[in-house]
Parts: C-alpha cells; sequence; structure tokens
C-alpha cells in the first residue's frame, strides 16, 4: 500500500492512476468530499477525508503503508508543522520508503515555501528513514494556459525578462511512480527535475504565438492583486499569509533567474523531458478537442 498526500492536486491526480496501472494498492488523502468520490471513481483502494494539519489524520492515513509519496499542499500555512509530523509518524509506524516532493533550489531562504521544504528535507535526512526527494523545477500548469487559449494573454506575476526552469507534471509524476515502484534503485537519493531550456515570459510569449499561430501578449500582474482576485473570500490571517508567500516569490524571481538542468530528469525518463513547447501543443490540441 502506497500513500498519496495531497491526492488529487496537480501532481497526486496525475500520479494515481500511473501507480495503480502500476499494480500497486493506493491509499489518497484529500480534504473534501468531491475530491475522495473523484479518486474512489478512479479506482483508488483506500481514500481517507481530513487535514494534513491534524496529527491524528496524519498517524491514520500512514498507518500500515509501505512507502508513501507526500505532497504538501500549495502555500499551505501549516506546511512545515504537516512535513516534519510526516517523517515522524512515518518513522514510528516503520515505513520502508518516504518519498518527499520538495523544490528545485530549496536551500533558497527568501522563497518562504523553499525554507520550508529545506527544512523538511533536513529533517527526513536526520530521521534515519529510507527517503528519496524529488525537486521539481517551476510546473507547466495547463490552467495557467486557459487565459492564454481564451483571451490572448499570457500572465506572469515577476519581471518578465528574469529567466526559470519550468518541468512537465507529467514527467515529475513519471519519475515519482518509478522511484516508489523501485524503492532500493533510488534509496538516499535527490533529483533535480528540470525541463531543457530557460525562458523569459517574452521566450513563453513567443513559444505560445508559435504554436497557437496568433499574438500572444506577455503581460506582468501584480501578485497581490492576483491572490485577492482568486483568494478573496480566505479569512485574513491566511490572506495575510498568502500575499506574504506571493510578494517573496515575485520579489525573488524578479531579482534573479531560477534555473535548472536536465541532465538527471533525461536518465531518471529514459528519454527526453517534454520541452515547453511539447507541452504547450498537447494542452492546446486538448483545448479544441474539448
Ligand atoms: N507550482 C509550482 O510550480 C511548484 C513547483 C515545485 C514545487 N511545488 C510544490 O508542490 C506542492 C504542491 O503540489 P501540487 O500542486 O501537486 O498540490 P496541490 O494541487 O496544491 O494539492 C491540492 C490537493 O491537496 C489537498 N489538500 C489541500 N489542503 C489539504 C489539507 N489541509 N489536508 C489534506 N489535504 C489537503 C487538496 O484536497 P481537495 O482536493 O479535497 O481540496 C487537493 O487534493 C507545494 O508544496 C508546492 O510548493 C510547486
Amino acid at each position: 500500500m502506497i500513500l498519496v498526500t495531497s491526492a488529487n492536486g496537480n501532481q497526486g491526480k496525475r500520479l494515481i492512476p500511473k501507480l495503480l496501472a502500476a499494480g500497486h494498492r493506493v491509499r489518497a488523502c484529500v480534504r473534501s468530499d468531491a475530491s475522495a468520490r473523484s479518486l474512489s471513481e478512479l479506482g483508488v483502494q483506500e481514500v481517507l477525508t481530513g487535514d494534513l494539519a491534524d496529527p491524528e489524520f496524519i498517524a491514520q492515513a500512514i498507518h500500515g503503508v509501505a512507502g508513501l509519496y507526500h505532497i504538501g499542499p500549495t502555500l499551505h500555512r501549516d506546511e512545515r508543522a504537516i512535513g516534519f509530523a510526516m517523517v515522524d509518524a512515518a518513522r514510528s509506524a516503520g515505513v520502508r520508503h518516504f518519498v518527499f516532493s520538495s523544490v528545485l533550489h530549496a536551500i533558497t531562504t527568501d522563497l518562504i515555501q523553499h525554507e520550508i521544504k529545506r527544512d523538511i528535507e533536513e529533517h527526513l535526512l536526520s530521521s534515519g528513514l529510507e527517503f528519496t526527494i524529488l525537486q521539481p523545477a517551476n510546473y507547466m500548469l495547463p490552467h495557467r494556459l486557459k487565459p492564454v487559449f481564451e483571451e490572448g494573454v499570457f500572465r506572469l506575476s515577476w519581471a518578465l525578462d528574469r529567466y526559470q526552469s519550468m518541468v512537465d507534471l507529467e514527467d515529475v509524476t513519471d519519475v515519482a511512480a518509478l522511484v516508489l515502484t523501485h524503492p532500493a534503485d533510488h534509496a538516499a537519493a535527490t533529483y533535480e527535475l528540470a525541463a531543457p531550456g530557460r525562458f523569459t515570459a517574452h521566450d513563453i510569449g513567443r513559444v505560445l504565438s508559435g504554436v497557437l499561430g496568433r499574438e500572444i501578449a506577455v503581460e506582468r500582474i501584480d501578485p497581490a492583486a492576483f491572490i485577492r482576485a482568486r483568494l478573496g473570500d480566505l479569512d485574513p490571517e491566511e490572506l495575510a499569509h498568502q500575499l506574504r508567500m506571493s510578494g517573496a516569490i515575485s520579489a525573488r524571481y524578479s531579482a534573479h533567474d531560477f534555473l535548472g538542468n536536465p541532465n538527471v530528469l533525461t536518465w531518471l525518463l529514459g528519454r527526453a523531458p517534454t520541452s515547453f513547447e511539447g507541452f504547450v501543443r498537447r494542452e492546446y490540441a486538448a483545448f479544441l478537442a474539448a
């Protein structure tokens, strides 16, 4: 039995079908009944609904699993405490392999969510558990292409001339499935996962324009306005947390490039990683077919 946390998110919903296809039994943790239903419909053997910030829920989730893939929910206020509790509970329960979804350059302390992952990595390294750490670059996110396809504009919340590396979520979850299926081959490993290439927002706009065959505008947006528009009904403490995180992301990525190398991902996949252009072509074909 393999446990997956944040199981119906960007990674989880792509990973779980791969684990089931590989013959694993899967226990999935989500927060909402709607996500629980859709994972059950996928054939997940055990779906648990609860809050990862509750240590009793974590203990229940970890009981009896051989391996686990821990993904901290995006920008969660308790991400560090949840990660630490997952490691501690896994050690107490005798879990054989802890796979942690971290982030590229977790040592970057001015990115709050990176520093948190750095701390969780350290806690995991010190736990005595067998581990594998995956460090993906910025996700290629299909939902970020919606305004591109519908409005002809690509929006970014940091400087448009800074370079970033990205990675396709199908490639990340191919690696996660591989690592969870062959734990001994990937024990004590930390893998940086990045696709080839480095892209400014203008480069991204050029790729998008080429694939769509029309001019795509590139626009910088204010991170605070973006967060307020998307998550406006949050309680004030949660909103303040989100604003702090997004402000730090915008400041860091506006002052420094965020770059990774594709060698490790290429080796793990045994093929070339999905390029940004390949990702856009795939998602645009899906958009046109829908
Ligand atoms: N975005 C990027 O470019 C990037 C790059 C590298 C690393 N990362 C890191 O990747 C992680 C996020 O991965 P992801 O995008 O795959 O996950 P995600 O989409 O944020 O995960 C959402 C899932 O987490 C569940 N969830 C949220 N809060 C929960 C809680 N309190 N208790 C239990 N379940 C909860 C949700 O349940 P419901 O469906 O029921 O709501 C949903 O299934 C973050 O740590 C982020 O820092 C992101």
